[in-house]
């Protein structure tokens, strides 16, 4: 991308192009009831503790009536609230605290299936001949009874499930409690974009769309072909590739739909879009001319190998990829994925902090991140994820990263008054809000003072992306706005390094992970273990 063309970007930003967005799962955050079940007057107390954080947006999982099945992403109702999370009052108090403090909020919506208790799938299921019939994916059986093809489901199993009363199967990508909704049907798509506008009506700034390259599915049914690259430990469903099951070309007509919707609440509406797909395909989830999502998330980081070449290689490739005024994010989270410091180790989580907040493009923070959270190991007995339940063994299931928020050493990490649905990691007494809110060494003060640094400096967020280098265990790069260079130096090895002059810098140190330095005038030839630094160039 040349200079001349991001120029509206850097004079005329829009907010989530400066911002930073703060991924709540919302059982897991603050139950303030005693159910062992966080809620929106959780959130509600906590919001003090993100505008100290300085994030500029919340995106919340899933709080519409659920059986849970999926934990909120089988949703029952798509225009109210889960009784457990609270009512539609308490989200209107929370749209208002939210709002006064400046931060913008951003819901979960789930297009591509309800849940089994959704009333359009009990009245679709009632008889062949319910009005409602079309609204979901029913089929016959073939003549020899074998189910209609081979698709198979995300969550184990066929995708098709036998419903005894009418005599058909419909299909359903994750679990058989989530139906897929045939977004062919025209009443479908009505229904479901009316939806965005009850919650834009009530004030919300966005949504984060699930499981969007799901949502059409090859009409004539056709067999997905076996996937050559599955090996015995991977997922079941990878046993075939998804030919005919994700990515249909429909998807962008129905996108577009949705974005004209959010466009007409105004221009600062973020549509957010969930796919985990190569960059090349990914691209795609902008739309012509841009009429798609505004971020289709970019996952990359959390599944390429932690090493400088290989980030160096991403970024370049995303960037080059990227469509004329599509803007770039970065995810290293979220709570389908095994947390950041389980993954990487906990010596290099700052280096990643340091990186997602200097990247070019939107980041987005998963809830306990911020301190450092690991995964936590769940004893079988407390095993809650389906996943993990139908496909054991596999590590698939996602319990380990959505454990309760740490806020202090007090019983429960003071998530709950009552045991938690999910157990507390064993070490919240040391990883803790509370005790690295008052220690500024800590990955929260950390974290605190890259969301301040990049919005002091506007090169770190609107400003062009400058490939440096990357050695085999250094990673190096410059953000430029005008005349202004700032570059970011990350030792992504727990030994020490040399840098080459090339590499090195000579300039004030805005930040580093070490917290030491900052603010003089330094000349960096070397860093210390796992340490990152960025550096305003003279
Ligand atoms: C998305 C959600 C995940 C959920 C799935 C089905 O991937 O992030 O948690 O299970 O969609 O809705
Ligand atoms: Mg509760």
């Amino acid at each position: 991308m040349t200079q001349t063309e991001f120029a509206s970007h850097q004079d005329h930003p829009i907010w989530w192009q400066r911002g930073v967005i703060y991924q709540i799962y919302p059982r897991s955050f603050q139950d303030s009831d005693g159910d062992g079940i966080g809620d929106l007057a959780g959130i509600m107390a906590r919001l003090d503790y993100l505008v100290a954080l300085g994030i500029d947006a919340v995106w919340i999982s899933p709080i519409f009536p659920s059986p849970m099945a999926d934990f909120g992403y089988d949703v029952a109702n798509y225009c109210d609230i889960d009784p457990r999370f609270g009512t539609l009052e308490t989200f209107d108090r929370l749209v208002a605290e939210v709002h006064r403090r400046g931060v913008r909020i951003i819901l979960d919506y789930v297009p591509n299936h309800t849940s089994d208790q959704h009333p359009w799938f009990r009245e679709s299921r009632a008889s062949r001949a319910s009005a409602k019939r079309d609204w979901y994916i029913w089929r016959s059986s073939k003549p020899d009874a074998a189910v209609p093809c081979n698709w198979l489901a995300e969550f184990g199993g066929s995708a098709w499930q036998w419903d005894d009363a009418t005599q058909q199967y419909y299909y359903h990508a994750f679990l058989p409690q989530q139906p897929d909704l045939n977004w062919r049907n025209p009443a479908v798509r009505d229904a479901m974009l009316d939806v965005l506008r009850f919650w834009l009506d009530r004030g919300v700034d966005g949504f984060r769309v699930d499981a969007i390259h799901h949502l059409f599915e090859n009409i004539e049914l056709r067999d997905n072909p076996i996937n050559p690259d599955w090996r015995e430990g991977m997922s079941p469903a990878r046993r075939l590739l998804r030919t005919h099951t994700i990515e249909q070309p429909e998807v962008h007509d129905a996108i577009a739909a949705m974005r004209r919707v959010a466009d007409s609440y105004g221009p600062d509406r973020l549509l957010i879009g969930e796919a985990y797909l190569p960059i090349e395909r990914l691209v795609a989830y902008y739309g012509s001319d841009l009429s798609g999502f505004h971020l289709p998330f970019n996952f990359h980081l959390i599944r390429t190998p932690w090493n400088p070449t290989a980030i160096f290689k991403l970024v370049e490739s995303y960037e080059a990829q990227l469509p004329k005024g599509g803007w770039p994010n970065w995810v290293l989270g979220n709570h389908d994925r095994p947390r950041l410091a389980s993954r990487i180790g906990k010596a290099q989580v700052r280096v990643a902090a340091m990186m997602l907040l200097t990247l070019r493009g939107t980041p987005t923070m998963y809830q306990g991140d911020e301190i450092g959270m690991a995964d936590v190991p769940i004893p079988p007995e407390r095993v809650r994820d389906p996943w993990e339940i139908n496909v054991p063994g596999l590590g698939l299931g996602r319990d380990p990263e959505r454990t309760p928020m740490q806020w202090d050493a007090s019983r429960n990490a003071g998530f709950s008054s009552v045991e938690p649905w999910l157990p507390v990691a064993a070490d919240y007494v040391e990883t803790n809000v509370a005790r690295q809110a008052a220690d500024r060494r800590s990955v929260l003060s950390l974290y605190r003072d890259l969301i301040a640094l990049r919005r002091r400096e506007p090169a770190l967020s609107i400003g062009d992306y400058e490939a440096v280098a990357a050695t085999e265990h250094v990673l190096s790069y410059e953000r430029r706005l005008d005349e202004r260079r700032i570059r970011i130096i990350l030792n992504m090895s727990g030994i020490a390094q040399q840098l080459s002059p090339q590499v090195g810098a000579k300039g004030r140190l805005l930040l580093s992970t070490l917290r030491d330095r900052e603010g003089e005038d330094v000349d960096i030839r070397s860093l210390d273990p796992d340490e990152g630094v960025i550096v305003k160039l003279r």
